[in-house]
């Protein structure tokens, strides 16, 4: 079976075309390396010890798509290039919107012309908004997102569920992430974020291996345990390993599909701190800061439905994420 798999030079991407190539799938990569570098195509085959297509092109770019569809037999699309920076989002909404939602427009135009009509899509928790209780389940009603790039997979989810009722020919597989940390356990790929990082495990790698000098704790009067935000991560691995079970799925049948991939457990700020001290043997210097606008006070998982029906569940626990996530900072520490 052959899988485009659009923004696949990305971070969650890279980790599931390993997964790919190790079971036997002939992989096509596209990618416009908007966020990615090339070095991460030479990490991948390093690490898989096999091979792929690679296309450089734009999932808004129709002909380039049109192209890549008449040159390769492509089975299913696991579709992952999309703009993710929450707070860049809020300044820039219209690139986030022609970039997601348009994109995915294009994507799924090229997909039906050529034929195409299997696809697995990733989503995220954010979808959930702040108005419904954890543990989180796919029959809670999405919306209420706080920022423009949690509305961008709000609409992409909705634009998805019109085209599979349109024409039940489709098999669409949403897979709505929690919080992706980690790295492959050979530390040659992983999150490699631009600038100062947004979210929460890359910050703390680079405090710790000394590029940034305090972590700030944003918000420690939540209703939780100790006050800080609760949170469901999930090594990177684990879910490269649930894009299999969904391709599987997609390519199975028709219909349209969601799933959670989390691990059901939710871990405080200061639960993973010391988690990753332990982990590292490094101490992480923190501050308590102001609660950051549009977080939530608890986000977990009920993963019950992904391991229901594909089989597929976390197998990674706190300690593995913060080991791989600190493995692949010190073996990196300028990123790739
Ligand atoms: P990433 O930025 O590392 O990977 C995205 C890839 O898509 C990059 O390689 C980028 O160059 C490419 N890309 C972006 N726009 C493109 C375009 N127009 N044409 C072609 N390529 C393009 O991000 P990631 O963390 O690997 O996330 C992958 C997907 O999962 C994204 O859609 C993201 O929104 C979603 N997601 C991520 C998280 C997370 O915490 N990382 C959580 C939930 C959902
Ligand atoms: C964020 C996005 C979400 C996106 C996800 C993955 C927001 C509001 N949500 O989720 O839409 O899908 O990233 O990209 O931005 N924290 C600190 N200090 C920091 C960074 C984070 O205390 O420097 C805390 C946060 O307040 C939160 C937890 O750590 O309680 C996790 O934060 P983060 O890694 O940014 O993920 P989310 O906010 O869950």
């Amino acid at each position: 079976m052959a899988i485009l798999v659009t923004g696949g030079a990305g971070y969650i991407g890279s980790h599931t075309c390993i997964e790919l190539i190790q079971k036997g799938y002939e992989v096509i990569i596209l990618d416009n390396f908007y966020n990615s570098k090339p070095e991460a195509l030479n990490r991948i085959r390093k690490i898989s010890g096999g091979d792929f297509t690679f296309c450089e092109c734009d999932i808004r770019d129709r002909a380039g798509l049109d192209k890549i569809f008449a040159e390769n037999k492509v089975d299913a699309v696991i579709h992952f290039a999309g703009l993710k920076a929450v707070s860049e989002s809020c300044r820039k909404p219209l690139e986030y919107y022609e970039n997601n939602v348009g994109g995915t427009v294009t994507l799924c135009e090229a997909m039906r012309d050529a034929g195409v009509k299997k696809i697995v899509f990733s989503s995220s928790a954010t979808v959930y908004g702040s108005n419904n209780p954890s543990p989180l389940r796919e029959d809670m009603p999405a919306g209420g997102t706080t920022n423009p790039y949690g509305t961008t997979k709000f609409y992409i989810e909705n634009i998805l569920k019109d085209v599979y009722a349109a024409d039940n020919e489709w098999s669409i597989v949403l897979l709505r992430y929690f919080n992706p940390i980690g790295a492959h356990e050979s530390g040659l790929i992983g999150e490699d974020p631009n600038g100062i990082p947004n979210n929460l495990m890359p910050y703390i790698t680079q405090v710790a291996i000394g590029k940034l000098d305090c972590l700030n704790v944003f918000g420690n009067d939540y209703p939780t345990p100790d006050g800080t935000g609760v949170r469901d991560y999930i090594h990177v691995v684990d879910l490269a390993k649930g894009h299999l079970c969904a391709v599987d799925k997609a390519l199975s049948g028709t219909g349209l599909n969601i799933y959670n991939l989390g691990t059901s457990k939710g871990y405080s700020v200061l639960d993973v701190i010391k988690a990753f001290e332990k982990a590292s043997g490094k101490k992480v210097n923190y501050r308590f800061a102001p609660r950051r606008s549009g977080d939530v006070a608890v986000c977990y998982s009920d993963p019950t439905k992904a391991k229901k029906e594909l089989g597929w569940e976390a197998a990674f626990d706190i300690e593995q994420m913060c080991r791989d996530s600190w493995n692949w900072q010190e073996k990196n520490p300028k990123g790739l």
